[in-house]
């Protein structure tokens, strides 16, 4: 074996760490008819750029997609299992959905992938979304009853799961910001939806580990928030942002308590302490009041420097690229105590060379919160496919691997190829 230097050794990941890429049902699979996101894309007054159609037809192809993440050098893959498809009435299972998705984890697992599934990931059984959605009192005990069903017949095949993905995304683009369905525009909603959301995570870890043996994580939207400018009021905004966005999430998974919003303090029984990981989306930095220009801009409030160019570079989602913002990010959550696991990070853009470019910058962030003694224990790149970007619809690229939306056949880029040897090597070069 050759000798490492020790800035080649500095260069490598902890042992067994976590290479992945990431999707989801919804924008993978196609046809999910029976699920809100289906009747947003479709209604009248749709804001949504395009329907998501036959996706990219994982729900046929789904083996061979997670055989290109395999020979790709990739270790693991994260996707989600389909509510509107398991549960498509209320009460009423489809054992055709459960076999299917049995299939769907199992074969993964054949081909040596270890698998990180999301029970949620934004939509939602249409009867869900009538009986009022996140933001009622009901949807605790209806998320617990599909949770039950999924673990008592798919519990023995999971692995790492990263429970309801983004619900801090859920509450404010769905209840705030109108963006998401239910298309609501309606704080105090935002607010149950919230406490809702942690409670149903808090059932889910529960149910889960009383019939199966598995890693559970909350995976959170967190991106670098700046105030922007220097003024008081913009101060305070930043405060109040990123409260609901992270504070009030991780503070619950840490004491057990949701504080601090428009709701009765609660304490959520046995959620303190009872994952294992967090899970960290980071794509880019927001400004949560307008932005000063970067010559005005002085020091930050966390005391790093504000001159970073806003938006110099931006992705097709008109996201700046902000590689330094993901490894605050992580410092900021290390505080929690719970080891980490980047569930998603990713880049929209027709120029696969830029792609290999953001992924290496983010890596590099990564080592560099490992070498500072921050637990991280793996990545995953979004997205595995170029997918059904929401209200976006098809324009984005995020992914490693092209599909021809005529004949849905798989083009692999350069970038796949890339990305697999650093995971196979463990390293960066
Ligand atoms: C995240 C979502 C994911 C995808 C990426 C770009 O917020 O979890 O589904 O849309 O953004």
């Amino acid at each position: 074996m050759n000798e490492m230097t020790s800035t080649q050794a500095e260069r490598a990941f902890p042992e067994g760490f976590l290479w992945g890429s990431a999707g989801c049902a919804h924008q993978t699979e196609g046809n999910n008819t029976n699920s809100d996101w289906w009747e947003h894309e479709l209604a009248p007054d749709t804001i949504a750029g395009e329907p998501s159609g036959m996706a990219c037809d994982s729900y046929n192809r789904f083996a061979e997609d997670w055989r290109l993440v395999a020979e790709s050098g990739q270790n693991s893959v994260r996707f989600s299992v389909e509510w509107a498809r398991i549960e498509p009435e209320p009460g009423v299972f489809s054992s055709e959905a459960i076999d299917h998705y049995r299939q769907v984890i199992g074969t993964a697992r054949d081909l040596g992938l270890k698998t990180c599934v999301s029970l949620h990931h934004f939509t939602s059984p249409i009867w869900f979304a009538r009986e009022g959605g996140w933001s009622s009192d009901g949807a605790v005990e209806l998320f617990r009853r599909y949770v039950r069903e999924v673990a008592g017949s798919m519990g023995d095949l999971l692995e790492i799961v990263s429970t309801i993905n983004e619900p801090n995304i859920v509450a404010s683009m769905g209840y705030v910001a109108g963006y998401f369905p239910p298309r609501q525009m309606d704080l105090m909603a935002s607010q149950r939806a919230i406490a809702n959301l942690i409670k149903a995570h808090a059932a889910t870890v529960e149910e889960l580990r009383a019939k199966a043996n598995v890693t559970t994580g909350l995976p959170l939207s967190v991106m670098d928030y700046v105030a922007g400018n220097d003024s008081a009021e913009a101060q305070q905004v930043l405060q109040g942002v990123r409260h609901v966005m992270v504070g009030v999430w991780l503070e619950a998974l840490r004491t057990g308590w949701i504080r601090g919003l428009a709701v009765p303090d609660v304490e959520v029984p046995g959620l303190a302490g009872a994952d294992d990981f967090i899970g960290v989306q980071y794509y880019t930095r927001i400004a949560t009041s307008p932005a000063a220009m970067p010559a005005e801009a002085s020091e930050r409030d966390d005391g790093a420097p504000a001159v970073e160019p806003y938006g110099e570079r931006t992705t097709q989602m008109g996201f700046g690229w902000h590689p330094a913002g993901l490894g605050r990010v992580l410092d900021q959550i290390a505080e929690v105590g719970l080891p980490l696991i980047i569930t998603e990070n990713g880049i929209a853009t027709d120029d696969d060379e830029d792609r290999k470019e953001f992924v290496r910058l983010h890596l590099e962030q990564v080592l560099e919160a490992i070498t500072r003694g921050v637990d991280v224990r793996g990545y995953y790149y979004w997205s595995l496919l170029d997918n059904f970007e929401w209200n976006f619809g098809y324009m984005p690229k995020f992914g490693l691997i092209a599909v021809d939306r005529a004949t849905m056949e798989r083009v692999p880029k350069s970038s796949l190829r890339w990305y697999g040897s650093v995971a196979r090597a463990n390293r960066l070069d």
